[in-house]
């Protein structure tokens, strides 16, 4: 049936939410800012465009997303509301973060103020190390995916290429080792396709955490799609060459998180966050 109908602005969903404004676009669908009518309270709606639910890939995926959402209870992580079905879309209601993606505040500002990047670092991996702790990995951890509120408070959002680590759980639609993230924030096995894991998402944090920190990305290397990508012939440029302010302690926290072999990483959330806790105590 064509033409298929989208979510439009100032369209009522389900006689309960209005989309007020768009927050994102991706291969699925879009995220709206909308509110929800019997209140006023804000709320954020990711769509999956009625056009792909019968695209069997795509509409699990959806799914798997918001029933990873669904059992994350952590302040650093937006809840599900709702989950409705109109005529345009299938849709997630989630509770919607007042603010702008880390993406936006590093073009602006980066580098960062030490003890900012750390308030961010930390916040980022108490809500990772819930996710984690839930079983689940995100898998696309960066800048566009965290959303800085008030106060630098911090969200980590899009679960959309998230996967439970117990392989048995994922349905086999998208096995743990198929999605490769997003290449310039990527572990070398994500990468390569190999198996992840949670020391993956951390190198993801290393590599976010390190351009918060310098304003530029830590391997230069360059593939033929021109995609920064972790080379292990390639170690990152050193902090002085950026900015002489910063300790060396922390220049030896963020080697570690970015280290190629897994082993040789920070091995889960705590451990990576409580250096930095050490680190925040002598700034
Ligand atoms: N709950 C939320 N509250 C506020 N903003 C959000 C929320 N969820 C997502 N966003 C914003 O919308 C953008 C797109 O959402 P995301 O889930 O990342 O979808 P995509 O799959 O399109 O990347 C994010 O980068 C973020 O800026
Ligand atoms: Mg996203």
């Amino acid at each position: 049936m064509f033409p298929y109908a989208h979510v439009q602005l100032g369209q009522v969903i389900a006689s309960r939410y209005r989309v007020e404004e768009k927050l994102g676009e991706g291969g699925f669908g879009s995220v709206f800012r909308g509110t929800r009518l019997n209140d006023g309270a804000a709320i954020a709606m990711k769509c999956l465009d009625s056009e792909l639910q019968r695209n069997a890939v795509a509409s699990a995926r959806f799914d798997r997303e918001i029933e990873i959402l669904r059992e994350l209870t952590h302040p650093g992580v937006p809840r599900v509301l709702d989950v409705v079905e109109s005529d345009a879309a299938r849709l997630l209601i989630m509770e919607y973060v007042n603010g702008s993606s880390l993406a936006g505040h590093m073009a602006r500002d980066a580098p960062f103020a030490l003890h900012r990047a750390l308030h961010i670092a930390t916040q980022l991996l108490d809500a990772l190390d819930a996710v984690h702790l839930a079983g689940v990995l995100h898998r696309d951890v960066k800048p566009d995916n965290v959303v800085v509120g008030p106060n630098d408070s911090v969200v980590l959002v899009d679960f959309g290429v998230a996967a439970w680590r117990d392989a048995a759980r994922n349905a086999d639609l998208t096995p743990a080792h198929t999605v490769m993230g997003t290449p310039r924030y990527a572990a070398p096995e994500q990468v390569g396709g190999d198996a992840v894991d949670a020391r993956t998402d951390l190198f993801s944090v290393g590599v976010l955490f390190y351009e918060m920190l310098t304003g530029e990305r830590p391997f230069p290397a360059v593939t033929a799609q021109g995609t920064a990508i972790a080379d292990s012939t390639m170690p990152p440029t050193p902090f002085a060459a950026y900015r002489q302010d910063l300790p060396d302690a922390l220049e030896r926290i963020v080697l570690r998180a970015l280290a190629i072999k897994p082993e040789e990483r920070f091995q889960n959330c705590a451990a990576f966050r409580n250096e930095l806790r050490g680190l925040a105590v002598l700034t």
